[in-house]
């Protein structure tokens, strides 16, 4: 159970929660959350948005009864939290350009905190884009040398990767694909996926997705994984 610091709107349907937590936490991981009894039967993985000594935050969009019941939640009020989970983003040297659409810019947060403290002198570019309105925006807007926000477009149509960056993506499959289809083939790139999940510990294979190295799953061996790996590129 982690104790609920704040839990509120930051968008029309788009909410941060932080909560208390201690322990060590990589840019790319996620928690499995539940604040509920029996309905729904599965926690839902969320990932970690940011994490600064014992505060740990997540940014969800509501879609159905699993992140309605978590927009509910009040500070102080407890919720369940499993994790942290899954591979997370390598540590990456060099310049970096992440590409984030809509509530997948969550986790790219916490991943430019990360890497701006690790090369305080590496290149950071974000491109970001959103279906009806920008979220966070001021946020990576700090930690950028450079940003590009699309609303209403898309985004990867404004995409130009130089040959030092590392890329790295989280977003809609199409957007994802894109990115993966579209940076030279000199460049490193990483994305970041997403799956039905059961048990998010690798245990049940509710979230098994085809490689080029075989079925893997996306909670244990994943969500980041390379291109090439899950992309026909
Ligand atoms: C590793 C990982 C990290 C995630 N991180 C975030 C995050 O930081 N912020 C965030 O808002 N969401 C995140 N998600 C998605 C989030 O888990 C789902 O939106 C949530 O489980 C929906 O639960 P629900 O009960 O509200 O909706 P449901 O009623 O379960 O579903 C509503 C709709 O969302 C779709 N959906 C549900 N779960 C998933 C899923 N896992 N992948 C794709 N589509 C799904 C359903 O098909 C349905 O159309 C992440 C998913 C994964 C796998
Ligand atoms: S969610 Fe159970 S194996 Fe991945």
């Amino acid at each position: 159970m982690a104790l609920i610091l704040n839990n509120s709107a930051i968008s029309p349907g788009i909410f941060k929660m932080t909560v208390a937590f201690t322990g060590v936490v990589k840019p790319g991981q996620f928690f499995m959350l539940r604040a509920w009894d029996k309905d729904p039967l599965l926690s839902r993985p969320i990932s970690v948005h940011n994490y600064e000594t014992g505060q740990l935050s997540f940014l969800y969009q509501v879609v159905g009864k699993g992140t309605e019941i978590l927009s509910q939640l009040q500070t102080d009020d407890e919720v369940t939290i499993q994790g942290p989970y899954g591979n997370g983003f390598p540590e990456i040297t060099g310049d970096l350009c992440m590409v984030g659409g809509g509530i997948g810019t969550a986790p790219l947060y916490y991943l430019a905190r990360h890497y701006r403290e690790q090369n305080p002198t590496g290149k950071c570019r974000i491109y970001l884009g959103f279906r009806d309105s920008a979220y966070g925006v001021d946020a990576f807007e700090a930690l950028a040398d450079e940003m590009i926000l699309d609303v209403g477009g898309i985004i990867t149509n404004k995409l130009v990767v130089l040959a030092s960056e590392t890329v790295v993506t989280c977003g809609p499959e199409i957007m994802m694909e894109t990115v993966a289809k579209t940076v030279p083939a000199d460049n490193t790139v990483y994305v970041s996926l997403e799956a039905h999940m059961a048990c998010g510990i690798g245990a049940c294979l509710g979230c098994s997705c085809e490689t080029r190295s075989g079925n893997k799953k996306v909670c244990k061996d994943g969500p980041v994984f390379v291109r090439e790996e899950v992309f026909n590129v």
